[in-house]
């Protein structure tokens, strides 16, 4: 039986167009669900957009647009950026979508009546951008201790959900799954914020007289449900939690769900306990990545400071930005962006080594053989050989880890040794001394490793691998146009 993969990013909110940061999480996604394709499992890649609550009514009535109106014409700004990144996600889910709603009302419903959700008049702090409340002892100076922006008081009649009863329960289950949040410091925070705090319980609806753009809740219809509170439960509705039970059982458990350090908590605290309420089994792994940054602080919308991916993906190509995005920083941890760093590694890894070595190795192919690769040649066993037929081994160890790094390391350790291995055997000597069958072994290799090695870059940038799979999968070798042009250093 095949295995299955099923893998998930954050539903992007749709009030502002996505920028490097959503971006980066859909490469790596990408990259994790194309691996796992060509291994043979049966892969469901999720994707999708948040949608409903005070954020997204705001930017919908700024815009001068119904919220359905609004929310339509920003996903399709989403999609689009996913075409043109290659991101080759199996569904995209809205949380205006009726499976998802249908899916949500079930989950309240099953709570609701399992006296796990209950109404309490709650008096606080709220602070509208984070959509979050937060109690007396929490807020100084009327401000959010998250964002830092004016929290407003409120005092009102809501349902909560007991977070607080499943504490003790979670703080164990972190106990006896030391991998159930990579990397270790996400896994050390979430733990430490359970083991310090006692959870309140969360506040899963708001007044309708208040916010109008939400799901109903089926038993209270003055009321519509808490963004986040809607949101995380996508991760089931995508895979036909309460109408395709057959789809459900084949996927859930979710392998991975891939999150920004941002959504730690959601993810690490909220949607485990909601699981576990539901009686459902926890994912198999949440990996909370670090941010992109410029200079000090987060790139992001609010403050103001995102780059557009359409732009870099114009002025760099596609997989010169997945590259970057993926190589440029161990994947856990925070990145600057800069348009120096991104052209460094299109000049150096891409036009240099990968570029050079298959631009070298068809020319040779055109030059020594006329276009024909040898037919045969005994392989020499040498260093390049080995690592070269070991390395799809090493790249899926690596990323069977979600290490992008490691992966990328060992394929330009192979390709930087087949350049070295032309310097060094000096190709042209061997046709002036009529050593042909040396020339024939030494080109058989050059090629086989330039199979392999485009065999796992597919993963990472898929266009140019392909382009140079096509050209060296059959034995007629012609000199292709170069791959990665250099540009200019600014
Ligand atoms: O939080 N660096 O949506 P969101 C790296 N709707 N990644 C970044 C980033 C940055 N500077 N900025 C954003 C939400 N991201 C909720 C999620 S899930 C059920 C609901 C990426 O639009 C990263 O994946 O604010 C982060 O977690 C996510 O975008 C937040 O997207
Ligand atoms: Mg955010």
């Amino acid at each position: 039986m095949k295995n299955k993969f099923y893998i998930t990013t954050p539903l992007y909110y749709v009030n502002s167009n996505p920028h490097i940061g959503h971006s980066y999480t859909n490469i790596a996604a990408d990259a994790l669900a194309r691996f796992h394709r060509q291994k043979g499992d049966e892969v469901y890649f999720l994707t999708g957009t948040d949608e409903h609550g005070q954020k997204i009514a705001k930017a919908a009535s700024d815009a001068g647009l119904e919220e359905k109106a609004f929310t339509d014409t920003m996903v399709s700004i989403f999609i689009e950026l996913w075409k043109s990144l290659d991101v080759s996600y199996d569904d995209f889910i809205r949380t205006t979508d009726e499976r998802h709603i249908t899916a949500v009302k079930k989950v309240l419903t099953t709570l609701y009546q399992n006296n796990d959700i209950y109404l309490h008049t709650y008096e606080g702090w709220y602070c509208t951008p984070c959509e979050t409340f937060w109690a007396d002892m929490q807020v100084e100076g009327n401000v959010c201790p998250d964002c830092k922006r004016e929290v407003e008081r409120i005092r009102e009649e809501n349902y909560f959900f007991r977070l607080s009863k499943y504490q003790e329960w979670l703080i164990m289950y972190f106990r006896s799954h030391p991998n159930f949040i990579k990397p270790l410091p996400r896994y050390n925070e979430a733990l430490s914020f359970l083991t310090n705090n006692k959870l309140t319980d969360l506040c899963i609806s708001r007044p309708r007289s208040r916010l109008k753009w939400g799901i109903e809740i089926p038993f209270a219809p003055s009321h519509v449900t808490y963004v986040w509170f809607d949101a995380l439960i996508n991760y089931i509705s995508a895979v036909g939690f309460g109408c395709d039970e057959l789809k459900f059982k084949k996927y859930w458990p979710v392998d991975v769900h891939l999150i920004g350090k941002d959504i730690l908590r959601q993810h690490a605290i909220y949607w485990p306990i909601m699981l576990k309420a539901l009686g459902l089994e926890m994912p198999k792994m949440i990996f909370a990545h670090g941010w992109w940054m410029v200079g000090q602080d987060k790139m992001s919308k609010s403050r103001g400071n995102v780059v557009d991916p359409l732009k870099l993906v114009k002025e760099y190509g596609v997989d010169v930005y997945r590259y970057f995005l993926l190589r440029e920083v161990p994947f856990g941890l925070d990145g600057n962006f800069s348009d120096e760093a991104i052209t460094m590694r299109k000049n150096s890894d891409l036009a240099n080594d990968l570029g050079n070595l298959v631009h070298r190795t068809a020319t040779m192919v055109e030059k020594y053989f006329s276009g024909s690769v040898p037919e045969k040649g005994a392989l020499k066993a040498n260093a390049l050989k080995a690592d070269s037929d070991n390395l799809s081994n090493e790249v899926s160890k690596a990323l069977e880890a979600v290490d992008f790094s490691q992966a990328l390391d060992a394929i330009w350790s192979v390709i930087n040794q087949a350049n070295k291995f032309i310097e060094e055997t000096k190709p042209w000597n061997l046709l002036k001394e009529g050593k042909t069958e040396d020339l024939d072994s030494f080109m058989l290799l050059l090629v086989e490793v330039i199979r392999n090695v485009s065999c796992v870059l597919v993963y990472f940038i898929p266009e140019s691998a392909k382009n140079i799979s096509s050209q060296f999968a059959s034995r007629i070798i012609r000199k292709g146009i170069p791959l990665f042009p250099r540009l200019e250093t600014k």
